[in-house]
């Protein structure tokens, strides 16, 4: 996995931006990104955001696809992921809302959400770059520890440090939904280009398990050591337990000019 370690949070904002930017020039305007909620890619979002400004990166017929949404919360709650991602990805990177997918959390509709979200993804050809966050528990999307490495998208329960986590986004844990549909660990993984973008010492477990555990559905974001186009893009602090972390550095210092990130 390629690892790339930034002096501070704003800095991973740029270079994951950079790194995504890069992933699409080369698809090309109608790539398709992967897009996560939470609070570590809005950063690279809003550097997405003043390229796309700047004229430097055109998304205008990009497609994008969410991980993930919380069942039974109305879409107009501010913390849905249908808001969420309407205020933080579409919007600002001037994406098409009509080419906006985010799974379907409504409890009357759940027994066929899984599938109806896996044939949107593969009728787009597929997710080209996919930004991810891992929670602090080890978890991509909403796949808890022990999930299937293999699973698609479908319901799962969330735990109790993912309810404990978010519960800064609404007005007390209480008022975390138990329930969501999320992409599986099958899905991401089928991702052609991911980027993992990840900032703060909470984080720093996460990413030591990850990086240089053994690959375990107990640290689910483990597997993308088997991804063959991954890269963790990560601050100081969420790289405070790494061992290698010297390595990453002299590696990333000595890119070819070609592999460069033009930031
Ligand atoms: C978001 C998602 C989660 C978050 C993770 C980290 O769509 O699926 O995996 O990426 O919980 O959240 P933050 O970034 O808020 O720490």
């Amino acid at each position: 996995m390629e690892v790339i370690i930034c002096p501070n949070e704003a800095r991973v904002g740029e270079i994951g931006a950079a790194k995504v930017a890069q992933l699409a020039a080369k698809v090309g305007p109608q790539v398709v990104l992967g897009v996560a909620t939470g609070s570590s890619p809005l950063a690279t979002y809003r550097e997405l955001a003043a390229l796309v400004a700047a004229g430097e990166l055109d998304l205008s017929a990009a497609s994008a696809f969410a991980l993930d949404e919380y069942v039974g919360l109305p879409y107009e709650h501010p913390e849905s992921y249908h808001a969420t991602i309407a205020r933080t990805v579409t919007t600002p990177l001037g994406l098409d809302p009509a080419r906006v997918h985010v799974p379907d959390g409504d409890p009357a509709r759940l027994d066929t959400a899984g599938e109806r979200y896996e044939a949107e993804i593969a009728a787009a050809g597929g997710v080209d770059v996919q930004i991810l966050g891992v929670g602090a528990n080890g978890h991509i999307g909403f796949n808890e520890p022990t999930s299937s490495l293999a699973s698609r998208t479908r319901i799962k329960t969330l735990a109790p440090r993912t309810i404990t986590d978010n519960a800064r986004f609404f007005e007390s844990a209480a008022a975390v939904p138990r329930h969501c549909i999320t992409q599986g660990i099958g899905t991401i993984m089928d991702a052609r280009a991911i980027v993992l973008v990840a900032t703060g010492d909470t984080k720093a477990e996460a990413i030591a398990a990850i990086i240089e555990g053994s690959v375990t559905s107990m640290w689910p974001g483990s597997v993308l050591q088997l991804h063959r186009h991954a890269t963790c893009v990560i601050d100081e602090a969420a790289a405070g337990s790494l061992k290698l972390k010297g390595y990453y550095k002299q590696v990333y210092a000595n890119l070819p000019d070609w592999q460069r990130l033009d930031v």
